[in-house]
Order: structure tokens, then C-alpha cells, then sequence
């Protein structure tokens, strides 16, 4: 799955950012799913500034990102055995479970509710800051470093556009202070994140009840999770506990986004070049038919990969419309469509109001 190689914060860095960790600070790192905003997971304070930066609502939880080896029954109570399962097959990787919550850990990270969401994550940077942050022993919540709402970071450089830092030293890789302001003081380079879309999420919280159920699709399939435990991830029902990333509209740039597969997409793009509109497409098929255009593999994970900087990039191109072309709908795109219809929503007849300009 290696995209790149990419140029990493170094120890001294790494121990900043610990250091600002401990005292309560914010810290923006890298993960393989994307970049994360993070916090000390047993500090209520430290978790509140998080939401205050994010403008996150207050019932919104956020995932406890642990090290390798960490103690799962430290943070979390009741843990079923195929969740230790997932645990052996997945960890460190993009793979979040929610479990009940232990009494010990303060209800902030969970916004009130009795689990938590758990990950332990493998980008070597995300790594190296849990294991220097309270000796490997503490838990670090982060939701994606971007502003509610907005699409999800992917390099160092979306977290420093997404929240106005200044870099001062464009040329310095390593973790790099902003003025004093800013909601968060460091951003710790990590180069773009393997996978590219969130983590997947799979409650095991209730699962002598409900059975596992996939709360948001991934880089992991359910699939690959039936495989592990024997039992397959349903889809959330209404009573599921609710993920942001499940509101309708997320993920979503401020240009409108519409999906079209290639051969309707070729016929709009005619009539809307007739009517003036600039449009911006990301296609996986098509040539280069438009100056602001991205072409994406035709493969789910480099797909995934390179998505939301794709979105970032049409979306400063000052065109008036995004138009996307329908990748396949077979399950290996499960995670890349679920984005994907996320982002368009709010866009519907956006395309027949300006062609009847
Ligand atoms: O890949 C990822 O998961 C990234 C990186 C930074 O680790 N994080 C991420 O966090 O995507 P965030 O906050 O943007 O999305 C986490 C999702 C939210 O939709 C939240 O509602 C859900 O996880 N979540 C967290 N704790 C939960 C809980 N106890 N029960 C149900 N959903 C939970
Ligand atoms: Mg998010």
C-alpha cells in the first residue's frame, strides 16, 4: 500500500509534541487514514478545546487513539473475545472498535455515552507521539483535523490551510509552531496518509444483542472482519449510536459536488460549457477533457488515497461546480462512495438551475 516515501517529523519534535500533550495543548498529527487533532483522552479540558476548535457539536464523540500493546482493559469494560480477535488481526491499523467504556475514563471523549471508540493507529509518526506521550500509557482523542463539516485532511499542509497557521519556515518538515493564537500550537509531518479516507468503524458494544455492526465503511472491509470473527458487520440500524460521519452532509468542500457516471458526464460537461459554467472534475476513466481536472486510479485503495486532496484541490479552482465521475458500486468501493455521497449532498439540481441560467 506504499504510496510514497515521505519525509517524517524527527524525536525532538516528537517529544514537543508529547510535552504539549501532557500540559493540555492540541497537537495535529499524522495518521494512515488521515491527519488527527488530538488531545489527552483523560483531560475533559484538553478534550473540550478540541470541539472548541473544530466548532464540533458537544454530542459528537471522539476516537481514543492508543499505542501498540496498550491495555484494553484500561479504557474500555466487558471486551467479547472477537473483539480481542480484531485486535490480533488489525492493530495496529485502520480499524476502530466501539466498546463499552470503563467508569475510570471521563465520559468527555465519549460525549456522555457509556462506550468508546478505540484505535491504535500504524503510521510510524502517530506511533512514536503515543508512545512518548505519558510513556506509551496514555490515550490520545482525535477526531480528523478539519474543521466539522469540512473534508478530512490528508497532509500536513490541509491542517495548516484548514485552521489559518502560517507556516513560517516552509522548508522545515518537522513539527513547526504557529503564532500563539491558533488553536493549536503543532503539526507534526507525516507526509500524505497511506489510506486516505477515516478508519472503519465497527461497534462490538452490544454484540450479544446486535451482532457487530459497521458504523462506517473503510479501508477494512467487513469482509475482512467476517473473516476474523465468524460473524459479518451489519449496516447501522435508526438505534445505532450515532457517528458524525453518518450526518448526511460531511466531507463536503465549499463548491458543489455531483456525481455522473462517464457518459452522462461527458454530455453535461458539453451544455454546461455552453452555458459559461467552469467546472472541475475528478474522474478515473475519462481523459483530460477540462483544465481543472484530477484523474484517480481506477482502484479503490489508490482511489481512496488520493480523494480528499483531489476535493481540496478542485475545490481551489475557483470553478463553479465539481463533477465527479461515479466510481463502481461493488463493495471493494464501499468506503470511497460512502465519502463520496457524503460530499455531494446538498448539491441536488444544482446542474438543471444552472443550466436554465
Ligand atoms: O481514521 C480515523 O478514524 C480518524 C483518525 C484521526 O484516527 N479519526 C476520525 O475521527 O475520523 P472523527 O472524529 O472525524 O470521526 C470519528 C467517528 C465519529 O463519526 C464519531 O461519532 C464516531 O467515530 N465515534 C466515536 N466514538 C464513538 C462511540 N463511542 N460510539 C459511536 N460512534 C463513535
Ligand atoms: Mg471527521
Amino acid at each position: 500500500m506504499k504510496h510514497v516515501a515521505v519525509p517524517v517529523a524527527d524525536q525532538a519534535a516528537i517529544a514537543e509534541a508529547a510535552a504539549v500533550l501532557e500540559e493540555g495543548g492540541l497537537v495535529a498529527f499524522p495518521t494512515e487514514t488521515v491527519y488527527g487533532l488530538g488531545a489527552d483522552a483523560e483531560n475533559p479540558d484538553a478534550v473540550a478545546r478540541i470541539y472548541e476548535a473544530k466548532g464540533r457539536p458537544h454530542d459528537h464523540p471522539v476516537i481514543v487513539h492508543v499505542a501498540p500493546g496498550a491495555d484494553l482493559d484500561y479504557w474500555t469494560t466487558d471486551v467479547p473475545r472477537q473483539a480481542r480477535q480484531l485486535v490480533q488481526a488489525f492493530w495496529p491499523g485502520p480499524l476502530t472498535l466501539i466498546l463499552k467504556r470503563h467508569p475510570q475514563i471521563p465520559d468527555a471523549v465519549s460525549a456522555g455515552q457509556d462506550t468508546v471508540g478505540i484505535r491504535c493507529p500504524s503510521h510510524p509518526v502517530a506511533v512514536a507521539l503515543l508512545q512518548a506521550f505519558k510513556g506509551g500509557k496514555g490515550g490520545v482523542a482525535a477526531p480528523s483535523a478539519n474543521k466539522f463539516g469540512n473534508v478530512s485532511p490528508t497532509t500536513a499542509r490541509h491542517v495548516r490551510d484548514e485552521f489559518g497557521l502560517d507556516a513560517h519556515d516552509d522548508g522545515d518538515l518537522n513539527g513547526e509552531d504557529a503564532c500563539s493564537a491558533a488553536p493549536l500550537s503543532v503539526v507534526l509531518e507525516g507526509g500524505s496518509s497511506e489510506v486516505g479516507i477515516e478508519s472503519t468503524i465497527v461497534d462490538m458494544s452490544r454484540l450479544a444483542t446486535h451482532g457487530p455492526v459497521l458504523l462506517r465503511p473503510g479501508h477494512i472491509s467487513a469482509q475482512q472482519i467476517a473473516d476474523v470473527i465468524g460473524m459479518t458487520p451489519a449496516a447501522p440500524d435508526q438505534a445505532a449510536p450515532r457517528a458524525s460521519g453518518t450526518l448526511e452532509s460531511h466531507y463536503a468542500p465549499r463548491t458543489p459536488v455531483t456525481m455522473l457516471d462517464a457518459a452522462a458526464l461527458r454530455t453535461t460537461l458539453g451544455d454546461l460549457h455552453l452555458k459559461g459554467v467552469k467546472v472541475a472534475l475528478i474522474t478515473h476513466t475519462l481523459p483530460p477533457l477540462v483544465s481543472a481536472q484530477r484523474r484517480l486510479p481506477d482502484a479503490p485503495a489508490g482511489y481512496a488515497y488520493g480523494l480528499y486532496a483531489a476535493l481540496r484541490d478542485m475545490d481551489q479552482t475557483g470553478s463553479d461546480l465539481i463533477l465527479v465521475e461515479t466510481p463502481p458500486p461493488d463493495d471493494a468501493w464501499l468506503g470511497v462512495n460512502d465519502r463520496l455521497r457524503r460530499s455531494v449532498f446538498g448539491s441536488a439540481g444544482v446542474i438543471d438551475a444552472m443550466l436554465q441560467k
